[in-house]
C-alpha cells in the first residue's frame, strides 16, 4: 500500500514546497493550515506520515501531535518549527514525535527524516505481524496439545474404569463401592477448597482405592460371617498389592498415598504402617470416611441394612480414633453421605 502524507503548515509556501519535492519522491500528499484542519483530513484518510509546523493558529503542532498519537499511535510524526528550543524538541519527542526539525529545512534532510520514519514505521509493523504470527501459533498449538491432554484424560478414565469394574466385580456385595467413594469423597474435598488439579488425583486415587482387593482371594473377600484371624491377616494386605499393582505407572504414582494409607486410624491403630494424625496423607483421611461409611450400609448377606442414624452416631464416636474430627464434622455437617 502506498504511504500518503499528511503535510500541515499555516505557511502556504511551506506546504506547496513539501507537497512538490515528496511528490518527487513518489508519496501521495495532502496539505492543512492548521491543526483542526489536519485533524479532519486525518480522521478520514489513512495516513502513514505526518510532517506539522509548531506554530499554527486555531490549534497548534504539539496538539495536533497528542490528538494524532491518542488515536494511531503508530503514526509517524516530524515535527518543523522556525522557533527552536530545547524543551520544546523534548517535550514532543516525549510526546511520540519521530524527528525534530528546524526551519529553514533543508529539503533533503525533510526527504531523509521521512523515509527513515516510514522504513521504521514498517519496521516495527512486520515485528507485530510477526509477534500477531506467534500468539496464533502458540494458540493453536495450546488448542492441539489441550485436545491431545483430553484425549489422554479420558483414555486414562477410560483404563481407570476397567480396573474398577475388576475390583468391584471382587465382591458383589459392594457394587458400585468405589464410586460411591469417589462421589463423597470429592464433596468433601471441595468444602476443603481443594484446588481443580488436586481434586482430580483425589478422584482417581479414591476409585483405585482398594485396587489391592484384586490380589484377595474371592473366598476371603466373599466370605459370609466373620472372618478369623488368618483370613484378617489377608485383607490387610490389599493397600500394598495396591502399592505393588501400580507403583510401575507413572499415572498411577500420586494416587500411591491414598492406596497405601486409606486403612490408617487417626489414633495411629490403622494399617499397614500404623500412622497418626496429620501424617496420614489428607487425601487417604478423607477417603478413609466415605469408605467406612459405604462398607457400613452396604447390605450383607449376614447382615441386614443398619439405620442411617446409628451409621452416624457410631462415625461420630470414633472422631479422633479411626477419623479425622475435622472430617467427620464436614461429613455429617455437609450431609456428605447424600450425594
Ligand atoms: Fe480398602
Amino acid at each position: 500500500m502506498e504511504d500518503r502524507i499528511l503535510i500541515v503548515d499555516d505557511e502556504e509556501v511551506i506546504c506547496n514546497i513539501l507537497f512538490k519535492r515528496l511528490g518527487k519522491e513518489g508519496y501521495s500528499c495532502i496539505t492543512a493550515n492548521n491543526g483542526k484542519e489536519a485533524l479532519s483530513h486525518f480522521y478520514q484518510g489513512n495516513f502513514s506520515l505526518i510532517i506539522s509546523d509548531i506554530n499554527m493558529p486555531e490549534m497548534n503542532g504539539i496538539e495536533l501531535l497528542q490528538k494524532v498519537k491518542a488515536i494511531d499511535p503508530k503514526v509517524k510524526m516530524i515535527m518543523v518549527t522556525a522557533y527552536p528550543e530545547i524543551d520544546l524538541a523534548v517535550n514532543a519527542m516525549r510526546l511520540g514525535a519521530y524527528d525534530f526539525i528546524i526551519k529553514p529545512a533543508d529539503l533533503d534532510l525533510i526527504v531523509m527524516s521521512v523515509k527513515k520514519a516510514l522504513e521504521s514505521k514498517r519496521l516495527e509493523e512486520e515485528i507485530e505481524a510477526y509477534h500477531n504470527r506467534l500468539e496464533e501459533m502458540v494458540g493453536e498449538r495450546t488448542a492441539k496439545l489441550q485436545q491431545a491432554y483430553r484425549y489422554l484424560k479420558k483414555s486414562h478414565l477410560d483404563s481407570v474404569k476397567v480396573l474398577v469394574e475388576a475390583i468391584d466385580a471382587k465382591d458383589p456385595y459392594t457394587r458400585g463401592h468405589s464410586d460411591r467413594v469417589k462421589r463423597m469423597s470429592l464433596a468433601i474435598a471441595k468444602q476443603m477448597d481443594f484446588s481443580e488439579e488436586r481434586l482430580e488425583i483425589l478422584e482417581y486415587g479414591a476409585l483405585l482405592h482398594d485396587i489391592g482387593k484384586i490380589g484377595i482371594k474371592d473366598e476371603i473377600l466373599q466370605k459370609q460371617g466373620p472372618l478369623n484371624s488368618t483370613e484378617y491377616q489377608f485383607i490387610r494386605e490389599h493397600p500394598l498389592i495396591g502399592v505393588k499393582i501400580v507403583e510401575g505407572v507413572e499415572f498411577f504414582k500420586n494416587k500411591i498415598p491414598m492406596i497405601r494409607h486409606h486403612h490408617e486410624y487417626y489414633d495411629g491403630g490403622g494399617y499397614p504402617d500404623g500412622l497418626a494424625g496429620e501424617d496420614i496423607p489428607l487425601e487417604a483421611r478423607i477417603i478413609s470416611l466415605p469408605d467406612a461409611f459405604d462398607a457400613m450400609t452396604s447390605v450383607r448377606p449376614h447382615r441386614g441394612e443398619k439405620p442411617l442414624h446409628d451409621v452416624l452416631s457410631e462415625m461420630e464416636k470414633c472422631k479422633g480414633k479411626q477419623f479425622d474430627p475435622k472430617i467427620v464434622d464436614i461429613f455429617i455437617q455437609g450431609k456428605i453421605y447424600k450425594v
